[in-house]
């Protein structure tokens, strides 16, 4: 029960309270905020910030219980409705466990890079949107390793099957981040194009997801070759219809935009500093001498130096939250059902009390023997019971990927000096283009 106090913060404008002065540079006004009030303040009588390393652990670990994730953001379910879905997300997870662990992905790796080559092929010599490029990558890549290894792949329709989907998730995903990020933040019942384009996205990869689902478990199924195989499988726990829609929903649009974002990243400062892509490259030789053979990122170790670094620097899931379920306290604070709590991680993944030299791309730091960092001071992926389910499959694609470009392609950044950094719903290197060419 609660026995503190609800954290201090500044008090804000009239009418618009903090908002106007975050809106003006987020990560500034945090970091304002975090200097005069400590690692935890109140942003407002509803939303408070924790940037505390222990404490934003403690977070994610009681997430499910005192705390609940917000899993409302494209579904137009009602809050009440989607806490309700917490069972469906668990009994998913633990279906899709044994397709998601570390040598169900790596088993993956030689097709990776071969889809990696295949979405670049066509802008090869053409100036693109990096990240639009890199997202291309990982959703076809996810939704081939989701959809795209059953025995129906021999019959010859899995391939386009797989494409469509890909599109599918990409329109849906682009629609609702586009909304998400919208500072007027428009309610789902709102007849706005904007509001109806992202439900019938939505709608139409719903459809083909759902007929991915029943022709799967029409047809025969001896071996898992997939993830839906794998959830469809197994006398365990079996999963209904829309269990595993909303398990294949959520990993796919989970996996769209942040690899490809810390993809554009990579991108970005490997143009910056040639000495760590000369580095990479020297490494990456052994996506020639293993072609079609696997591939681990411990094969790659400075290469996943440099992914963790950049997961570090540029983390895209800047900013995380929870709302709060029941009358509890964290720390010496105390907080109600209905709360919000935000987490910035980009702030502790920065912060000089937790790291050497935080300011700087060191990918070094990450092969001394010790942790460079204090206790939870890294949560790229998150932590507790909702810690990111591709962890492994989204390294993966980051170590090959980044290891394949630096290899195989020289690549341009057009006026590299504009791209700025703009902590939107993800953190993005916005107004990155670029130019792939083929070494
Ligand atoms: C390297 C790239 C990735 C990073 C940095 C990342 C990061 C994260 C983070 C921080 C969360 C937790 C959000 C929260 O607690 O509020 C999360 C959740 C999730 N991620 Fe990832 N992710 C990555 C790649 C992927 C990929 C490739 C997939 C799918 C194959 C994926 C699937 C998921 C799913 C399904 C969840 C939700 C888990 C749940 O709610 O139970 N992620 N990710």
């Amino acid at each position: 029960m609660s026995t503190g106090e609800y954290p201090a913060g500044p008090r804000g404008r009239r009418l618009v309270g903090n908002r106007y002065d975050y809106e003006q540079d987020r990560i500034a006004f945090l970091r304002r905020c975090q200097h005069d009030y400590g690692d935890v303040f109140a942003f407002s009588p509803r939303t408070s910030v924790v940037a505390d390393p222990v404490l934003v652990h403690e977070v994610l670990v009681r997430t499910n219980t005192d705390f609940g994730i917000e899993v409302a953001l494209f579904d137009d379910a009602p809050p009440e409705a989607t806490a309700r879905q917490t069972p469906t997300a668990m009994a998913g997870r633990r279906k899709s466990r044994p397709a998601v662990n570390r040598a169900a992905t790596d088993a993956h790796s030689h097709r990776l890079v071969d889809i990696f080559h295949a979405r670049l092929g066509p802008v090869l010599g053409r100036e693109v949107d990096v990240a639009a490029v890199m997202k291309s990558f990982v959703i076809h890549a996810t939704t081939d390793y989701c959809l795209g290894g059953s025995a129906e792949k021999a019959a010859g329709d899995e391939t386009a099957a797989v494409e469509e989907v890909a599109v599918a998730v990409s329109e849906a995903a682009e629609r609702s981040t586009a909304l998400m990020s919208s500072s007027l933040s428009l309610p789902s019942w709102m007849p706005v194009p904007a509001v109806r384009s992202a439900k019938a996205a939505n709608r139409r990869l719903a459809e083909l997801l759902y007929q991915r689902i029943r022709q799967r478990r029409a047809g025969p199924r001896d071996t898992a070759g997939d993830l839906l195989d794998t959830m469809l499988g197994g006398d365990a726990e079996p999963l209904d219809d829309e269990a595993v829609y909303r398990t294949l929903s959520v990993m796919l649009r989970a996996s769209h935009g942040v690899p490809g974002t810390t993809l554009g990243w990579a991108v970005l400062v490997l143009a910056r500093e040639p000495g760590i892509a000369a580095r990479i490259r020297v490494e990456a030789e052994v996506l020639a001498q293993r072609a079609h053979r696997t591939i681990t990122v411990d094969d790659l170790p400075y290469t996943e130096a440099v992914v963790k670094e950049l997961l570090r620097a540029y983390l895209p899931t800047w900013l995380m939250g929870r709302e709060v379920r029941t009358h509890t306290t964290l720390g010496r604070w105390t907080f109600r059902p209905g709360q919000q709590i935000m987490m910035p991680v980009y702030l502790m993944h920065r912060d000089p009390r937790w790291w050497d030299r935080p300011e700087e791309f060191l990918p070094d730091r990450w092969l001394g023997t010790q942790q460079p960092h204090a206790r939870f001071a890294y949560l790229p992926f998150g932590a507790g019971p909702r810690i990111c389910l591709g962890n492994q499959l989204g390294l993966l694609q980051l170590v090959l990927a980044v290891a394949a470009l630096v290899r195989d392609y020289d690549v341009t950044v057009v006026d590299p000096d504009t791209v700025v950094m703009r902590p939107e719903a993800l953190l993005v290197p916005a107004g990155l283009r670029g130019r792939f060419v083929r070494r």
